[in-house]
């Protein structure tokens, strides 16, 4: 298993600590994400890098805050995020709405994206080599936003981020070292609470460790 932190508030601290750090240009030059973001997208074109492109109808770049504290990551666009250009659109989507109100937010103040960047064929599973030249992007869309924390959604994205196959009923419920400023919190995915609503208290837990690590106030009813 990864190392995982139990101590919010230290982890709180140490992500405070390395974000002043990196706004005073000691530990990395600050980009403009904007700009950043900008560029990656440029980069990407119109992506044949892999056999997705010869199926897909969009790529799938991301979407939201540029300066987000929160990203959400799922696994790669399905038929509706396909067909729109546009990550969770679909059903699972609309969920993923209504968690992102329920913590007092909305989709313009987090960033939303996906491992894969094209729809595979059937919703198969991603295979190594498509994450493989996919996943850079993704790389670069989060060093540009530097998000205090990202939020792996399923098992597909938990494991391909923290590169283990440990089950994510094992990963969920913890913050995970990720990067020098960012943590990971794995939790189901929305397709699946909808296939399993019972698992919904387990994600509610998983948002307001989140809430809690970023100091975000929980809405009033
Ligand atoms: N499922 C995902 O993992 N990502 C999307 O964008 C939509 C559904």
């Amino acid at each position: 298993m990864s190392d995982v932190y139990d101590d919010l508030n230290q982890l709180k601290a140490h992500l405070e600590r390395q974000r002043e750090l990196k706004n005073s240009g000691v530990l990395l030059e600050k980009t403009d994400p904007v700009k950043t973001l900008e560029t990656i997208f440029n980069d990407l074109g119109d992506c044949k890098r892999c056999n997705l492109s010869k199926t897909r109808n969009y790529l799938v770049f991301g979407k939201g805050n540029p300066e987000a504290e929160l990203m959400f990551v799922g696994e790669a666009p399905g038929r509706d995020e396909d067909l729109q250009g546009e990550p969770f659109v679909g059903r699972a989507g609309q969920l993923l709405t209504k968690i992102i109100a329920a913590m007092g937010k909305t989709r313009d103040d987090v960033y939303i994206a996906n491992i894969l960047k094209c729809r595979p064929p059937e919703n198969r599973n991603p295979n190594p080599d498509e994450i493989k030249t996919c996943s850079p992007f993704l790389k670069r869309q989060i060093a540009a936003i530097n998000p205090k924390v990202v939020c792996a959604l399923g098992t597909f994205a938990a494991q391909t981020m923290l590169n283990t196959d440990t089950t994510i009923g094992r990963l969920r419920g913890r913050a995970h070292h990720f990067t020098e400023t960012c943590v990971l919190v794995p939790t189901y995915h929305p397709a699946y609470l909808l296939r399993s609503p019972g698992k919904k208290k387990e994600v509610w837990d998983d948002m307001q460790m989140i809430m809690k690590l970023l100091d975000w106030k929980m809405p009033s009813r």
